[in-house]
Protein backbone atom coordinates (compact mmCIF):
# COMPACT_ATOMS: atom_id res chain seq x y z
CA UNK A 1 0.00 0.00 0.00
CA UNK A 2 3.18 2.50 0.55
CA UNK A 3 3.95 4.74 -1.99
CA UNK A 4 6.18 7.20 0.52
CA UNK A 5 9.52 5.48 -1.38
CA UNK A 6 9.43 6.43 -4.89
CA UNK A 7 6.88 9.36 -4.26
CA UNK A 8 8.20 13.11 -4.69
CA UNK A 9 8.22 15.03 -1.11
CA UNK A 10 7.30 18.02 -0.98
CA UNK A 11 10.58 18.78 0.24
CA UNK A 12 12.30 17.57 -2.31
CA UNK A 13 10.39 20.25 -4.70
CA UNK A 14 13.00 23.37 -5.56
CA UNK A 15 11.16 26.53 -3.77
CA UNK A 16 11.89 30.21 -2.75
CA UNK A 17 10.54 32.65 -0.20
CA UNK A 18 7.25 32.83 -1.31
CA UNK A 19 5.12 36.57 -1.96
CA UNK A 20 2.09 34.48 -3.13
CA UNK A 21 1.23 34.80 -6.46
CA UNK A 22 -1.93 33.26 -8.13
CA UNK A 23 -1.95 31.97 -12.05
CA UNK A 24 -5.43 32.11 -13.99
CA UNK A 25 -6.07 29.22 -15.95
CA UNK A 26 -8.82 28.57 -17.80
CA UNK A 27 -10.70 31.86 -15.54
CA UNK A 28 -9.77 29.31 -12.20
CA UNK A 29 -7.10 30.74 -9.65
CA UNK A 30 -4.66 28.00 -8.69
CA UNK A 31 -1.41 28.92 -6.88
CA UNK A 32 1.63 30.52 -8.38
CA UNK A 33 4.19 27.59 -6.73
CA UNK A 34 3.90 24.04 -8.01
CA UNK A 35 1.33 24.57 -10.51
CA UNK A 36 1.62 25.54 -14.43
CA UNK A 37 -0.94 25.25 -17.30
CA UNK A 38 0.88 23.05 -18.94
CA UNK A 39 0.35 20.61 -15.98
CA UNK A 40 -3.35 21.50 -15.71
CA UNK A 41 -3.51 20.73 -19.37
CA UNK A 42 -2.03 17.98 -19.36
CA UNK A 43 -4.49 16.51 -16.42
CA UNK A 44 -7.43 17.62 -18.54
CA UNK A 45 -6.67 16.33 -22.03
CA UNK A 46 -3.83 13.56 -21.35
CA UNK A 47 -3.73 11.80 -18.18
CA UNK A 48 -5.03 8.18 -18.12
CA UNK A 49 -7.28 7.69 -15.11
CA UNK A 50 -7.27 4.04 -14.65
CA UNK A 51 -10.45 2.15 -13.45
CA UNK A 52 -9.16 1.02 -10.29
CA UNK A 53 -8.49 4.79 -9.47
CA UNK A 54 -10.79 6.37 -6.32
CA UNK A 55 -10.49 10.38 -6.29
CA UNK A 56 -11.00 12.18 -2.75
CA UNK A 57 -12.33 16.01 -5.00
CA UNK A 58 -13.13 18.71 -2.67
CA UNK A 59 -13.25 22.51 -2.16
CA UNK A 60 -10.37 23.54 -0.25
CA UNK A 61 -11.01 23.53 3.93
CA UNK A 62 -14.01 21.18 2.79
CA UNK A 63 -12.70 18.36 4.82
CA UNK A 64 -10.24 16.96 2.53
CA UNK A 65 -7.77 16.01 4.52
CA UNK A 66 -10.16 13.96 6.66
CA UNK A 67 -11.74 12.02 3.51
CA UNK A 68 -8.58 11.44 2.92
CA UNK A 69 -7.48 9.72 6.08
CA UNK A 70 -11.28 7.84 6.19
CA UNK A 71 -10.09 6.19 2.80
CA UNK A 72 -7.08 5.52 3.62
CA UNK A 73 -8.05 3.78 7.07
CA UNK A 74 -10.81 1.79 4.83
CA UNK A 75 -8.35 0.65 2.35
CA UNK A 76 -6.68 -0.59 5.26
CA UNK A 77 -9.46 -2.62 6.75
CA UNK A 78 -9.26 -0.08 9.51
CA UNK A 79 -5.28 -0.94 10.61
CA UNK A 80 -3.86 2.90 11.17
CA UNK A 81 0.00 1.46 10.26
CA UNK A 82 -0.62 3.20 6.94
CA UNK A 83 -1.93 6.31 7.65
CA UNK A 84 0.89 6.16 10.61
CA UNK A 85 3.99 5.89 8.84
CA UNK A 86 3.07 7.39 5.57
CA UNK A 87 2.59 10.88 4.56
CA UNK A 88 -1.06 12.19 3.45
CA UNK A 89 0.11 13.78 0.62
CA UNK A 90 2.02 10.41 -0.54
CA UNK A 91 -1.08 8.42 0.18
CA UNK A 92 -3.26 10.20 -1.84
CA UNK A 93 -1.14 12.99 -4.11
CA UNK A 94 -3.02 15.98 -5.14
CA UNK A 95 -2.96 15.21 -8.90
CA UNK A 96 -3.21 19.00 -9.68
CA UNK A 97 0.57 19.58 -8.35
CA UNK A 98 3.38 19.33 -10.24
CA UNK A 99 4.85 17.70 -7.07
CA UNK A 100 1.23 15.57 -6.97
CA UNK A 101 1.21 14.31 -10.65
CA UNK A 102 4.74 13.09 -10.52
CA UNK A 103 3.79 11.03 -7.80
CA UNK A 104 0.28 10.04 -9.23
CA UNK A 105 2.01 8.80 -12.46
CA UNK A 106 4.64 6.90 -10.48
CA UNK A 107 1.74 5.08 -8.30
CA UNK A 108 0.81 1.69 -8.38
CA UNK A 109 -2.36 0.39 -8.71
CA UNK A 110 -4.79 0.47 -6.80
CA UNK A 111 -4.37 4.57 -6.83
CA UNK A 112 -5.79 7.04 -4.39
CA UNK A 113 -5.26 10.53 -5.09
CA UNK A 114 -6.67 14.22 -4.15
CA UNK A 115 -8.20 16.99 -6.03
CA UNK A 116 -9.84 20.50 -5.91
CA UNK A 117 -9.93 21.07 -9.19
CA UNK A 118 -13.29 21.34 -10.61
CA UNK A 119 -14.84 19.41 -12.38
CA UNK A 120 -14.48 21.10 -15.90
CA UNK A 121 -10.73 20.85 -15.48
CA UNK A 122 -11.22 17.20 -14.14
CA UNK A 123 -9.23 14.58 -15.95
CA UNK A 124 -11.86 14.36 -19.01
CA UNK A 125 -10.60 10.14 -19.21
CA UNK A 126 -12.81 9.93 -16.10
CA UNK A 127 -16.08 10.02 -17.74
CA UNK A 128 -15.13 6.39 -19.93
CA UNK A 129 -13.46 4.88 -16.89
CA UNK A 130 -15.20 2.91 -13.58
CA UNK A 131 -12.66 5.30 -11.22
CA UNK A 132 -14.98 6.62 -8.42
CA UNK A 133 -15.23 9.77 -7.38
CA UNK A 134 -16.08 10.68 -3.83
CA UNK A 135 -16.79 14.33 -3.51
CA UNK A 136 -17.30 16.19 0.39
CA UNK A 137 -19.10 19.06 0.78
CA UNK A 138 -18.76 21.80 3.32
CA UNK A 139 -21.47 24.59 4.40
CA UNK A 140 -19.64 27.15 2.66
CA UNK A 141 -19.45 29.46 6.39
CA UNK A 142 -16.87 27.35 7.47
CA UNK A 143 -15.39 26.91 4.40
CA UNK A 144 -14.90 30.48 4.71
CA UNK A 145 -13.81 30.75 8.28
CA UNK A 146 -11.33 27.81 7.38
CA UNK A 147 -10.08 29.05 4.49
CA UNK A 148 -9.89 32.80 6.11
CA UNK A 149 -7.50 31.51 8.68
CA UNK A 150 -5.64 28.80 6.97
CA UNK A 151 -4.66 31.86 4.20
CA UNK A 152 -3.25 33.34 7.01
CA UNK A 153 -0.01 30.69 7.42
CA UNK A 154 -0.28 29.11 4.52
CA UNK A 155 2.40 30.72 2.61
CA UNK A 156 1.58 30.12 -1.39
CA UNK A 157 -1.60 31.76 -0.37
CA UNK A 158 -2.35 35.62 -0.17
CA UNK A 159 -3.10 37.28 3.25
CA UNK A 160 -6.52 38.78 3.62
CA UNK A 161 -6.21 42.23 4.49
CA UNK A 162 -9.39 41.98 6.88
CA UNK A 163 -12.39 39.58 6.66
CA UNK A 164 -14.96 42.01 5.18
CA UNK A 165 -12.85 41.72 1.94
CA UNK A 166 -12.26 38.43 2.42
CA UNK A 167 -15.83 37.55 2.56
CA UNK A 168 -16.42 40.15 -0.49
CA UNK A 169 -13.36 37.74 -2.58
CA UNK A 170 -14.81 34.71 -1.22
CA UNK A 171 -18.42 35.70 -2.84
CA UNK A 172 -17.04 36.78 -6.15
CA UNK A 173 -14.69 33.75 -6.51
CA UNK A 174 -11.49 36.04 -6.38
CA UNK A 175 -9.55 33.28 -4.13
CA UNK A 176 -8.01 30.25 -4.89
CA UNK A 177 -10.03 27.72 -6.87
CA UNK A 178 -12.26 30.22 -7.67
CA UNK A 179 -16.01 30.20 -6.95
CA UNK A 180 -17.13 27.80 -3.99
CA UNK A 181 -20.61 28.41 -5.68
CA UNK A 182 -19.05 26.88 -9.30
CA UNK A 183 -17.58 24.17 -7.90
CA UNK A 184 -20.26 23.01 -5.60
CA UNK A 185 -22.65 23.17 -8.58
CA UNK A 186 -20.41 21.92 -11.13
CA UNK A 187 -19.95 18.40 -9.57
CA UNK A 188 -23.61 18.41 -8.23
CA UNK A 189 -23.93 17.90 -11.70
CA UNK A 190 -22.69 14.66 -11.41
CA UNK A 191 -25.42 13.30 -9.04
CA UNK A 192 -27.01 9.78 -10.01
CA UNK A 193 -23.54 8.97 -11.66
CA UNK A 194 -23.07 5.71 -10.46
CA UNK A 195 -18.86 6.43 -10.12
CA UNK A 196 -19.80 9.23 -8.29
CA UNK A 197 -20.20 9.48 -4.43
CA UNK A 198 -21.58 13.11 -2.93
CA UNK A 199 -21.14 13.49 0.73
CA UNK A 200 -21.13 16.51 3.25
CA UNK A 201 -18.45 17.48 6.30
CA UNK A 202 -21.86 17.75 8.73
CA UNK A 203 -23.13 14.20 8.03
CA UNK A 204 -19.48 12.92 8.59
CA UNK A 205 -19.59 14.44 11.60
CA UNK A 206 -23.27 13.75 13.24
CA UNK A 207 -23.06 10.18 11.59
CA UNK A 208 -19.31 8.81 11.90
CA UNK A 209 -20.00 5.10 11.71
CA UNK A 210 -22.32 5.63 9.31
CA UNK A 211 -21.27 7.66 6.74
CA UNK A 212 -18.02 4.91 6.82
CA UNK A 213 -20.27 2.20 5.72
CA UNK A 214 -21.69 4.51 3.22
CA UNK A 215 -18.47 5.06 1.89
CA UNK A 216 -17.19 1.62 1.78
CA UNK A 217 -20.62 0.45 0.19
CA UNK A 218 -19.59 2.73 -2.75
CA UNK A 219 -16.06 1.63 -2.83
CA UNK A 220 -17.42 -2.44 -2.80
CA UNK A 221 -15.24 -3.17 0.50
CA UNK A 222 -17.06 -5.12 3.12
CA UNK A 223 -15.77 -4.00 6.50
CA UNK A 224 -16.34 -5.75 9.93
CA UNK A 225 -17.96 -3.10 12.74
CA UNK A 226 -14.51 -3.55 14.39
CA UNK A 227 -12.97 -2.11 11.44
CA UNK A 228 -15.58 0.35 10.82
CA UNK A 229 -15.04 1.61 14.49
CA UNK A 230 -11.17 1.69 13.98
CA UNK A 231 -11.64 4.08 10.74
CA UNK A 232 -14.07 6.08 12.70
CA UNK A 233 -11.36 6.28 15.75
CA UNK A 234 -8.26 6.82 13.92
CA UNK A 235 -9.11 9.56 11.33
CA UNK A 236 -11.26 11.30 14.70
CA UNK A 237 -10.29 14.90 14.94
CA UNK A 238 -8.01 14.22 18.19
CA UNK A 239 -5.99 11.26 16.32
CA UNK A 240 -5.45 13.10 13.52
CA UNK A 241 -3.90 15.84 15.18
CA UNK A 242 -1.51 13.87 17.10
CA UNK A 243 -0.18 11.81 13.87
CA UNK A 244 2.31 14.24 12.26
CA UNK A 245 1.68 11.98 9.07
CA UNK A 246 -1.63 13.46 8.80
CA UNK A 247 -1.33 16.91 10.52
CA UNK A 248 0.90 18.93 7.84
CA UNK A 249 3.65 19.45 10.95
CA UNK A 250 5.77 18.08 8.15
CA UNK A 251 5.09 20.88 5.35
CA UNK A 252 8.41 22.81 5.09
CA UNK A 253 8.29 26.71 6.97
CA UNK A 254 8.72 27.65 3.55
CA UNK A 255 5.29 26.51 2.61
CA UNK A 256 3.60 26.65 6.03
CA UNK A 257 4.13 29.44 8.76
CA UNK A 258 3.65 26.87 12.05
CA UNK A 259 3.89 29.49 14.52
CA UNK A 260 0.78 31.04 12.98
CA UNK A 261 -1.70 28.31 12.55
CA UNK A 262 -2.42 24.30 11.91
CA UNK A 263 -4.30 22.32 9.62
CA UNK A 264 -6.92 20.72 12.13
CA UNK A 265 -7.71 24.46 13.72
CA UNK A 266 -11.41 23.28 15.21
CA UNK A 267 -12.99 20.83 13.22
CA UNK A 268 -16.72 21.78 14.19
CA UNK A 269 -19.33 23.38 12.11
CA UNK A 270 -19.32 26.86 13.48
CA UNK A 271 -23.37 27.03 12.92
CA UNK A 272 -24.23 23.69 13.94
CA UNK A 273 -25.22 23.49 10.64
CA UNK A 274 -27.02 20.25 9.17
CA UNK A 275 -27.03 20.48 5.52
CA UNK A 276 -28.89 18.49 3.30
CA UNK A 277 -28.12 18.63 -0.65
CA UNK A 278 -32.03 19.79 -1.48
CA UNK A 279 -30.98 23.11 1.11
CA UNK A 280 -27.64 23.17 -0.45
CA UNK A 281 -29.10 23.42 -3.65
CA UNK A 282 -32.16 25.86 -3.10
CA UNK A 283 -29.70 28.07 -1.23
CA UNK A 284 -27.08 27.70 -3.96
CA UNK A 285 -30.30 29.45 -5.79
CA UNK A 286 -29.68 32.05 -3.96
CA UNK A 287 -25.82 33.03 -5.15
CA UNK A 288 -23.92 35.11 -2.69
CA UNK A 289 -26.62 35.26 -0.13
CA UNK A 290 -25.87 31.91 1.06
CA UNK A 291 -23.66 33.23 3.35
CA UNK A 292 -26.33 35.47 5.09
CA UNK A 293 -23.28 37.32 6.54
CA UNK A 294 -22.77 40.55 4.17
CA UNK A 295 -22.87 42.50 7.73
CA UNK A 296 -19.96 44.22 8.99
CA UNK A 297 -18.28 42.85 12.77
CA UNK A 298 -19.90 39.50 12.32
CA UNK A 299 -17.01 37.85 14.35
CA UNK A 300 -15.88 36.07 12.42
CA UNK A 301 -12.59 36.33 13.34
CA UNK A 302 -13.19 33.88 16.41
CA UNK A 303 -14.87 31.48 14.37
P1 LIG B 1 -11.38 24.23 10.58
O1 LIG B 1 -10.37 25.19 10.02
O2 LIG B 1 -12.78 24.77 10.56
O3 LIG B 1 -11.00 23.69 11.92
P2 LIG B 1 -9.13 20.62 4.42
O4 LIG B 1 -8.58 19.30 4.83
O5 LIG B 1 -10.06 20.54 3.26
O6 LIG B 1 -8.05 21.63 4.25
O7 LIG B 1 -10.08 21.12 5.60
C1 LIG B 1 -9.55 21.52 6.83
C2 LIG B 1 -10.69 21.62 7.82
O8 LIG B 1 -11.14 20.29 8.15
C3 LIG B 1 -10.27 22.29 9.10
O9 LIG B 1 -11.44 22.96 9.59
C4 LIG B 1 -9.92 21.07 9.97
O10 LIG B 1 -9.95 21.34 11.36
C5 LIG B 1 -11.03 20.12 9.56
N1 LIG B 1 -10.71 18.72 9.86
C6 LIG B 1 -9.60 18.06 9.51
N2 LIG B 1 -9.63 16.81 10.01
C7 LIG B 1 -10.79 16.70 10.68
C8 LIG B 1 -11.40 15.65 11.44
N3 LIG B 1 -10.82 14.47 11.59
N4 LIG B 1 -12.61 15.90 12.01
C9 LIG B 1 -13.21 17.09 11.86
N5 LIG B 1 -12.68 18.13 11.16
C10 LIG B 1 -11.48 17.93 10.59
Amino acid sequence: NSTSSDALKISDHPRRAMAAEYLTHKGVLFPGVDYSPETLSYLENEFQVRDDDVFNVTYPKSGTNWMLEILSLIRCEGDPGWVRSVLNWDRAPWIETQTGLEAALKYPSPRLLTSHLPVQLFPRSWQHSKAKVIYTLRCPKDVLVSLYHFSHFMQIFKVPSSMDSFLEDFLSGNVLYSSWFDHVTGWMGLKGNENFFFITYEELQQDPGGSVRRICRFLGKELSEEQVASVVENASFQSMKGNQMSNFSQIPDTYMDHEKGELLRKGKPRMGTTYQDSEILAELREGGCVLGLRVTGTGMEGG
